[in-house]
């Protein structure tokens, strides 16, 4: 399966995105409020790929492309949560707002799902202004929720529904006309 937006192609995962997928996953920039510690070895970021794989070439989890290079991932590893992370090289060019966003999208367009969720660490601001922007809204916040490395994290929840994603929609199109 195939996503084009305007700079990106999203695409199911494949063996031969270890090296570039590894890139991402061992930056500890990158990892710094994910769910693991940075991977250190392939042998890590080949069994997650195959993770990823084995969830099958429908499954609406993408590697994210722009210009034939592999830079994340934006989708839904485990429905109905969404997860994303670019390699910092990546950042601040407004390029998670539309992979997510196209992921988002496609999972709206293509299943009979009402509800996407998103779950985030409070001191995480990139992710937390994404999901704002997305059209997610805060719903609650737990303490201690993951441990990373030895480390106690906290989770902000969020959730987006259709109404929701269709109003940040229009918001993102006045931007684009410049209203
Ligand atoms: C979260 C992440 C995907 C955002 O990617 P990005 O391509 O830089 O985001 P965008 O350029 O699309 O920007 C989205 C919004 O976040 C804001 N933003 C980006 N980086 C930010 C930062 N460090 N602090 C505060 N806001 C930030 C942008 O300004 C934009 O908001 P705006 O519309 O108000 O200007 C990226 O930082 C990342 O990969 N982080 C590591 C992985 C991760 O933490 N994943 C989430 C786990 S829940």
């Amino acid at each position: 399966m195939e996503i084009r937006t305007p700079r990106l192609t999203l695409r199911s995962a494949r063996p031969d995105d270890l090296e570039a997928i590894h890139a991402v996953l061992s930056d500890p920039r990158a990892t710094r409020w994910w769910s693991t510690p940075p991977h250190e070895t392939l042998d890590q970021t080949r069994a997650w790929l195959e993770g990823m794989i084995a969830n099958g070439p429908d499954h609406p989890d993408f590697v994210i492309e722009r210009d034939g290079r592999v830079i994340g991932k934006a989708g839904f590893y485990a429905m109905p949560d969404i997860g994303y992370i670019l390699h910092p090289d990546a950042w601040g060019q407004g390029l998670a707002v539309e992979a997510a966003g196209a992921a988002i999208d496609h999972v709206f367009q293509t299943r009979d799902l009402d509800i996407l969720t998103a779950d985030v660490d409070p001191e995480n601001a990139a992710s937390i202004r994404l999901l704002e922007r997305l059209g997610f809204v805060r719903t609650g916040f737990a303490e201690r929720t993951w441990n990373v490395g030895g480390e106690w994290k906290d989770s902000l929840y969020y959730s987006l529904s259709r109404a929701g994603r269709q109003a940040a929609r229009s918001a993102e199109e006045r931007r684009g006309s410049g209203g």
